[in-house]
């Protein structure tokens, strides 16, 4: 079946203005979108906030269906949070870690989660290693294997680094956690939305995820998958009057289900956007945009790797629509301003996001175009037709 791109481009409101490649930084939002989360913000102006969230209950409620349809999990297993890094630490910081433990991570790890794994070993003794990745650049499950031991508490995984088009065999080392019974967490800001994910195909105890980035959803969004069973263990590092409830001058008791990782406040226009923007892509279907992005990003590495002093860097068995490339003798920055010029949209990569990985491949900036399933296979071409005219 052809792919109706007339109709995803008429949807978006953004591609009569700009060459979109920073869908990693955050997608043009469908209109559907736009028009869902702008009608909330009336209502509240309108009849008043606490007044909108009631009438429009169901709509917000909805969200926590929309998540589970897309993860394939219960409704009761998810939380919204603001954005992936907090529903990412709401997770990780509800570990008890005591001295000697250790955490397992990729050597693309992003530099948010990195910095909570060095701020944990330095508090409690816990021990971070990264696992090596093998002749393709992901990580290795054989080293992975070789790495465990009884001290293994935590395997923390980013699906797809913030870096380039690597895509992580997450599956292979949820089983690989699974036979030895560690908690596994994994970071699918970036996967979420370009690709099927299904919780219990990874077989993950958590999972973090934005809605700004390949889900289309509007900024300041973010949520959690905590599996149930998990999730009854897991006492979140702050607690409010959402996520428990003072039962006597003493106590509290927790929600029990992954609520508990949420707080009070919210953006409800942001909540009932992110539902319907999941809607979207289900719509779509998971398969068909991932077939899509795969195809376009495929054509773009193709036709960026002859143009003279373009390295292409992407790694990885199976890539995503994130492509990353260094120009000789050209700052990645200095192209992505002469790029906009041209309403392009791209964005630069930086050594601190990836520490480990730039460092072992000798890196310190690269530039990252991100396609999606609304992108054309014209603007593949005017792109490469450009670059090759400003290097
Ligand atoms: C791999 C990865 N994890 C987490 C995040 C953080 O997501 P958020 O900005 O929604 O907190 C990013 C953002 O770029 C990312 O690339």
């Amino acid at each position: 079946m052809t792919f109706d791109l007339e109709r995803a481009r008429n949807e978006t409101p953004g591609c009569r203005n700009v060459l979109h490649f920073n869908n990693a930084g955050a997608a043009l939002m469908p209109e559907r979108v736009l028009d869902a989360t702008i009608a909330h913000l009336e209502l509240e102006a309108q009849i008043g906030g606490y007044e909108a969230a009631e009438y429009a209950q169901d709509a917000i409620e909805h969200t926590y269906d929309a998540v589970a349809a897309l993860f394939g999990c219960s409704r009761d297993e998810v939380a919204i949070i603001e954005n992936a890094t907090r529903a990412w630490d709401m997770a990780f910081y509800s570990i008890p870690f005591k001295p000697g433990d250790r955490i397992l991570t990729a050597m693309a790890e992003y530099a948010s989660n990195y910095i909570a794994f060095l701020q944990i070993a330095r508090k409690t003794g816990a021990i971070v290693a990264a696992i090596p990745n093998d002749v393709h650049g992901q990580v290795s499950i054989d080293a992975l294997r070789k790495a465990l031991d009884k001290r293994v508490k935590l395997i923390a995984i980013t699906h797809v680094p913030t870096n380039g088009g690597l895509v992580n065999p997450v599956a292979e080392i949820g089983k690989v956690a699974r036979d030895n019974g560690i908690l596994y967490l994994v970071d699918a800001c970036q996967s979420i939305g370009q690709m099927p994910i299904n919780v219990d195909q990874i077989g993950c105890d958590m999972l973090s995820a934005t809605g700004r980035k390949y889900l289309r959803a509007p900024r300041g969004t973010g949520f959690l998958y905590v599996r149930q069973g998990v999730l009854e263990q897991l006492e979140p590092p702050l607690l409010d009057l959402h996520a428990a409830t003072w039962v006597a001058p003493d106590r509290y008791e927790m929600r029990p289900d992954a609520r508990r990782f949420e707080n009070w406040e919210a953006n409800y226009a942001g909540k009932i956007g992110l539902g319907v923007a999941i809607d979207y892509a289900l719509e779509w279907g998971m398969d068909t945009i991932w077939r899509r992005i795969q195809t376009l990003a495929y054509q773009l590495r193709t036709q960026l790797s002859p143009l003279p002093g373009v390295i292409v860097r992407d790694r990885g068995v199976t890539q995503c629509g994130i492509v990353t490339f260094t120009v000789e003798n050209k700052e990645p920055e200095e192209l992505r301003k002469t790029l906009a010029q041209q309403n392009i949209n791209v964005s630069v990569t930086t050594r601190s996001s990836t520490l480990l990985d730039m460092d072992t491949r000798g890196l310190t900036n690269m530039v990252r175009a991100s396609v999606h399933y609304f992108n054309s296979e014209e603007e593949v071409e005017r792109f490469c037709a450009l670059l090759a005219s400003i290097i």
